[in-house]
């Protein structure tokens, strides 16, 4: 079996071999974007050398960009686990498409109609629903999160289903403090009720394979940004839904989605996003794809090998924080329990404020952000909302090594 070696990966991604005051940049803020293989970036720049062009035309650059957006579009239901290619839709980030789907249910609430979200969430996928919700008159209601760990709180989500909602909008990761929530747990308590299921797996997407199917959910947004790719937002539905819903839609426009012209380059580098994170599993699936294995399976392979180096990454980094004097951990702390969250660790040091303590690790050549992360009513919660937290982001082109570096620096400035 192939061991997970970050080395021949983090090689194929530019931005890694930055330095700063002689030694290597420290990349720990993927959770708010990370960084491209040299080939998203190649396909971007092929895109505008090759292929610029409006979709539906009569001549070549056309007609490739057309395949261009049929291929990544066939990329990102092998990524996501869709039935259909065309149960995927672009647009320009998470929170615009969610807005505009929001706004489609919303046509569909009545006043009084409850849907639920989660204090855990981005804004992102709560704002959208507030607002469908304020303007049918329906009402909101807030799944609450155990502060202790920062997981939701199931116990109260059976009371919340009792009133019947119409939806419920869940994260499949938290951005701020990296607890994977049960969302088939969710989903399947949701859809007794006759709930839609609204996931926002922008934060997960990274670092675990992605199942629509064994979810068993109606609707998925991710962003490619944070999984390695450029600035481009994808909503996955069900069918039956996509067709039914009513939809903001200019006349002529074929997809009852994809308002405007989108953006070709962006979606040609997410393809090759995809591409890379399929040759993760040909190189450290466990077991290796064959060769011949579809390009579902070795995605698959990819992020399963990803997810169980993160794990090991989380168990060392969280170990460490352990032993340092006045630095508090928000989420889940327990080493043990690393399968339960993504490598993105929210804390606090003694003596510093968040945003002081960000200036000085990205002086020292260790980049990550402090603040809320738009997760602002977990922070709210938390008691943090003046500053936040300072976010160490993990992904798979991170290495043992950097979290041993960024735990000296912290423990150097407890001291
Ligand atoms: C969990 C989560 N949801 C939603 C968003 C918003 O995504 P976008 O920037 O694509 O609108 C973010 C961005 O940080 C996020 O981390």
């Amino acid at each position: 079996m192939p061991t997970f070696d970050p080395t021949p990966l983090r090689a194929e991604f530019p931005a890694l071999s930055r330095t700063q005051g002689g030694r290597h940049v420290a990349f720990l803020d993927g959770p708010g974007g990370t960084q491209v293989p040299r080939r998203v970036i190649d396909a971007v720049v092929g895109y505008y050398r090759e292929s610029n062009a409006n979709i539906h035309g009569s001549f070549a650059a056309s007609r490739r960009t057309d395949e261009i957006l049929a291929e990544a579009r066939g990329a990102l239901a092998d990524l996501l686990g869709a039935r259909a290619p065309g149960e995927i839709k672009f647009g320009q980030n998470m929170t615009s498409l969610t807005f505009q789907l929001s706004r489609s249910i919303g046509r569909t609430l009545a006043a009084g109609d409850e849907v639920v979200v989660s204090r855990l969430d981005h804004e992102a996928n709560r704002g959208p629903w507030l607002t469908a919700a304020a303007d049918a008159g329906a009402i909101v209601r807030e799944l609450p999160v155990r502060l202790g760990d920062c997981t939701l709180d199931l116990d109260v989500l059976d009371s919340l289903l009792d009133r019947g909602p119409r939806l419920v909008a869940v994260g499949y990761a938290s951005n701020a403090v990296g607890t994977v929530n049960p969302v088939a747990e969710v989903a399947r308590r949701a859809h007794r009720v006759g709930a839609l299921v609204f996931v926002d797996a922008v934060h997960y997407a990274p670092h675990g394979p992605i199942d629509v199917g064994a979810l068993d959910v109606d609707f998925v947004a991710c962003s490619a940004y944070k999984f390695f790719g450029p600035h481009v937002g994808v909503l996955w539905g069900r069918t039956e839904l996509l067709d039914s819903l009513p939809a903001y839609k200019v006349r002529p426009a074929e997809d009852r989605w994809e308002t405007g012209t989108q953006c070709h380059e962006g979606i040609a580098g997410t393809l090759a996003a995809i591409e890379y994170l399929a040759s993760v599993g040909d190189r450290f699936g466990n077991p290796a794809p064959s060769p011949r294995a579809a390009r579902r399976d070795r995605l698959v392979a990819g992020m399963r090998a990803v997810e169980a180096y993160e794990q090991a990454l989380s168990t060392r980094l969280l170990a460490g924080l352990a032993t340092i004097p006045g630095l508090t951990v928000y989420g889940i702390a327990d080493p043990a329990r690393a399968p339960e969250r993504t490598p993105t660790v929210a804390v606090r040091l003694a003596g510093w404020s968040p945003a002081a303590l960000a200036v000085e690790l990205g002086r020292r050549g260790i980049y990550c952000w402090d603040g809320d992360f738009y997760a602002t009513a977990l922070m709210e919660d938390l008691g943090v909302a003046d500053g936040g937290v300072v976010r160490l982001g993990l992904v798979h082109y991170n290495t043992a090594d950097e979290v041993d570096r960024v735990l000296a620096e912290l423990a150097e400035l407890a001291g």
